[in-house]
């Protein structure tokens, strides 16, 4: 990435773009504060934070885990069991809410929301090892129909991210690994921010349905950091082509109803016009008084582009940014 690298060129961004000087020098990014499922909320805890017994595996850092092969892509940093398992039935309605390490809304709105499962071989949620755990994928979100927003953009407006259970999943219990990707730095290789999740479940009935061995794999070991969707040159491109990382949805799940059919899954890519071509602004990188980078945060920059950030101006923005 391009980072300001004279003191000169960052005054003569503050003194263009003043509203910079209000954004925040810490960088703030987010975990799972809410599981919500068929109505029962169930609350995540902060990171590092003392832990209250709860349904979603504890990290310890709100940052990003970086590159395809880190161990914390399994179930996010440093993810530390949870105390409890929450009952669940196929076809559940599950609700999971994003937000930012300060409690305020979550902060990116570029890349897919994509969901797993994989089953707690041998033991409990609550006891299992998650490390050489076979996830399968049960939905996957890119772009809403007809226009270049991402789905993640509804969470970055403060909005669960919805997610139904298959209705023919097989009882027992599960971790539901549910993963939003920031792509804003993904131009470069290795610049995709992943925050995968973990969250405990037992799931009720009698159906019977489940993946196929071909269709799971392990975390680190389902991505690559050059697979397109992960490494992609092309995401500030409109209109957006969008292929994802991962399995594809494991069949047995075609045939479940909701959210899992919904914006962007399947094919992977967005038909939209090219009205909302500002909708996909790169981030402005700056170097904070300590020294340490960190995107700025695309909601104050989409507000300021929508308030007066002329297109050429916006160009020059991406222009320094990553
Ligand atoms: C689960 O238990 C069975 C029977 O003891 C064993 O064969 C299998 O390897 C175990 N699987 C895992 C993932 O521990
Ligand atoms: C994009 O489409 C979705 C789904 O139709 C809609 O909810 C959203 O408001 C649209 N966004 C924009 C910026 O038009
Ligand atoms: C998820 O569903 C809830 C309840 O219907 C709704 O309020 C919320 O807006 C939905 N989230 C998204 C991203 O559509
Ligand atoms: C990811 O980590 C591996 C192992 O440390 C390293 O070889 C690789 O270069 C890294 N990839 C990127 C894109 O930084
Ligand atoms: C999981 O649900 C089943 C009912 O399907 C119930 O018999 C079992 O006790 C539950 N297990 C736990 C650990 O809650």
């Amino acid at each position: 990435m391009h980072l300001l690298r004279s003191s000169s060129l960052r005054l003569t961004t503050l003194t263009l773009f003043p509203f910079l000087a209000r954004l925040p020098h810490v960088c703030a990014h987010g975990y799972v504060a809410k599981v919500t499922i068929d109505g029962t909320d169930y609350s995540g805890n902060v990171p590092n934070a003392e832990p209250t017994p709860s349904i979603v595996r504890q990290i310890n850092n709100i940052a990003p885990v970086k590159n395809a092969s880190n161990p914390y892509l399994n179930c996010g940093q440093d993810a530390q069991k949870a105390a409890l398992v929450a009952n669940a039935n196929p076809g559940s309605q599950l609700q999971f809410l994003w937000l930012d390490g300060d409690g305020t809304h979550w902060p990116h709105d570029i890349g897919p929301i994509m969901t797993y499962m994989a089953p707690c071989v041998n033991t409990t949620c609550d006891q299992y090892d998650s490390t050489n755990a076979e996830w399968f994928k049960i939905e996957e979100t890119s772009l809403e129909p007809g226009n270049n927003t991402w789905y993640q953009q509804n969470i970055m407006n403060g909005r669960p991210a919805n997610v139904t259970l298959p209705s023919t999943l097989q009882s027992g219990q599960y971790l539901i690994r549910h993963e939003i990707i920031a792509l804003h730095l993904a131009t470069t290789m290795g610049g995709a921010e992943f925050y995968p999740s973990c969250t405990q479940v037992n799931v009720s009935g009698d159906q019977v349905g489940i993946a196929s061995t071909n269709e799971e794999v392990t975390f680190p070991g389902g991505y690559s950091d050059n697979d397109p969707g992960i490494y992609d040159p092309t995401v500030f491109d409109t209109p957006v082509q969008y292929t994802f990382p991962g399995p594809p949805v494991a069949a047995f799940v075609s045939g479940s109803s909701g959210a899992n059919s919904g914006s962007g899954s399947g094919s992977g890519s967005g038909t939209a016009s090219t009205t909302s071509s500002t909708s996909s602004a790169a981030p402005t990188t700056l170097t904070s008084p300590s020294g340490a980078t960190c995107a700025l945060r695309q909601q104050s920059l989409a507000v300021h582009k929508r308030r007066s950030i002329s297109g050429v101006m916006a160009a020059w923005i991406r222009s320094i940014g990553s």
